[in-house]
């Protein structure tokens, strides 16, 4: 059985957050339910009152007397200084408009960490009131570098949420997943003030995993749904704004080549793709004709995580070139393929990304655990050694 009480540090991000502290008035940390804010934003809170030997404020907006404390939030806050934890910010986001005055005051007394499990696209308000005042930070699920090497396949088959990874076998593992998507569209979404059905968004989401990897084609899924194609897109940015699904956009280049122009989509917690496509393990998964798929999702949101990276993009050219992940870091680009097999081989496509693209430098990841070159500028690179900032 794996420990269920330790915790599982994780450094990149909590250096990530204490940096930003530093840097803004206001944090704000934004993800999925249930990735790990709270307990991220109490460890860093740990070290910021050790550090600068000052007070820790927090305010639970799922709590009664916190939501009473900040009925008159002007006067609750600004008498307030050291850290200033406002958690579940998407139950009052009218508090950024509070938060606006107090993080452009000449002296700044209080840091305020502010957490909230709601996209700014679907909680109106954030980005615009708290814009050039404010850091964001995404805070998924685990990534590879936070465990060990060894854990890739458990965490490929249970996804990143801390409690389904560290579940105590892999079918308890599979009802915690089971119960957070029930709680996400009984409880999450109606507390955003959503009005949809719980069933046809299930439906929906269900139909999205089998099209995981795919590009985003709305009539066709609106007319399984038996809804139309803005009803499908509205469906669509409900998950995407709770980072349950990624919207990958294309990149396009000024080439004489047709470029594809709508996005991919991809369930953002491999986890969650296995308990909608009822894969329960590694057996299951490994003869699942969405293997492959499964491979590419999973790497791709590690290699996010890992790199921090949110410019991303992939490419498509009608005449069947790809590349699945495009980004950009220290204003070079970087190319990515995601491969399931055991000894990922050159291909033309890679060949013609690297050249149309520009490429820095194209990386093949796959599961398997041999690093080697396929090209000066073409590498074949297990997931584990991703790892910030080697990849730039
Ligand atoms: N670093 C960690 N190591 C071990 N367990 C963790 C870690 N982070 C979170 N957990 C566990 O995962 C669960 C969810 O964590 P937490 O409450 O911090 O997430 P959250 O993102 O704040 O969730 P919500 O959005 O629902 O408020 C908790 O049971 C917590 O103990
Ligand atoms: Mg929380």
């Amino acid at each position: 059985m794996r420990q269920t009480s330790k915790l599982i540090a994780r450094p990149r991000l909590m250096n990530q957050v204490l940096q930003f502290l530093d840097e803004a008035p206001v944090t704000v940390l934004l993800g999925a339910r249930q990735t790990g804010k709270t307990t991220l934003a109490q460890m860093v809170a740990d070290i910021f009152e050790k550090r600068n030997r000052t007070e820790v404020h927090r305010f639970d907006l799922e709590r009664a007397a916190s939501r009473a404390a900040l009925s008159t939030p002007e006067i609750t806050l600004e008498s307030l200084s050291g850290l200033v934890i406002i958690d579940e910010i998407q139950r009052i986001p009218q508090l950024f408009e509070t938060l606006r005055p107090l993080a452009d005051r000449a002296e700044t007394p209080a840091r305020f960490l502010v957490l909230g499990s709601a996209s700014p696209g679907l909680v109106r308000g954030i980005s615009e009131s708290l814009a050039g005042r404010s850091l964001f930070l995404q805070v998924p699920g685990f990534a590879i570098d936070e465990l060990s090497a060894d854990a890739q396949n458990s965490l490929w088959v249970r996804g990143g949420f801390p409690r389904s990874w560290l579940a105590s076998s892999d079918g308890a593992s599979r009802r915690w997943r089971e119960a957070f998507i029930a709680a996400f569209l009984e409880r999450d979404i109606p507390q955003l003030g959503i009005r949809v059905s719980s069933e046809t968004l299930r439906r929906f989401w269900i139909m999205l995993a089998h099209y995981h990897g795919q590009k985003w084609n709305a009539s066709e899924l609106a007319r399984s749904l038996g809804a139309s194609p803005k009803t499908a897109l509205y469906y669509r940015d409900i998950l995407a704004g709770g980072y349950m699904l990624r919207v990958l956009p294309p990149w396009f280049e000024n080439l004489k080549k047709r470029q594809v122009k709508s996005p991919k989509i991809y369930i953002r917690d491999s986890g969650l793709l296995h308990m909608l496509l009822g894969i329960t393990d590694m057996n299951t998964l490994r003869s699942h004709p969405r293997y492959g798929a499964s491979w590419e999702g999973f790497a791709l949101e590690q290699v996010l995580a890992i790199t921090g990276s949110d410019n991303a993009y992939f490419w498509s050219t009608q005449r069947g070139a790809e590349l699945d992940l495009l980004i950009f870091r220290n204003g070079m680009r970087w190319g990515f393929e995601f491969k399931c097999s055991d000894a990922p081989s050159i291909t033309k496509s890679m060949h013609i990304a690297l050249d149309d693209l520009c490429l820095k430098k194209l990386f093949v990841v796959y599961p398997g655990k041999e690093r080697y070159w396929l090209h000066k500028k073409i590498e074949v690179l297990p997931l584990a050694d991703c790892i910030n900032p080697n990849v730039a």
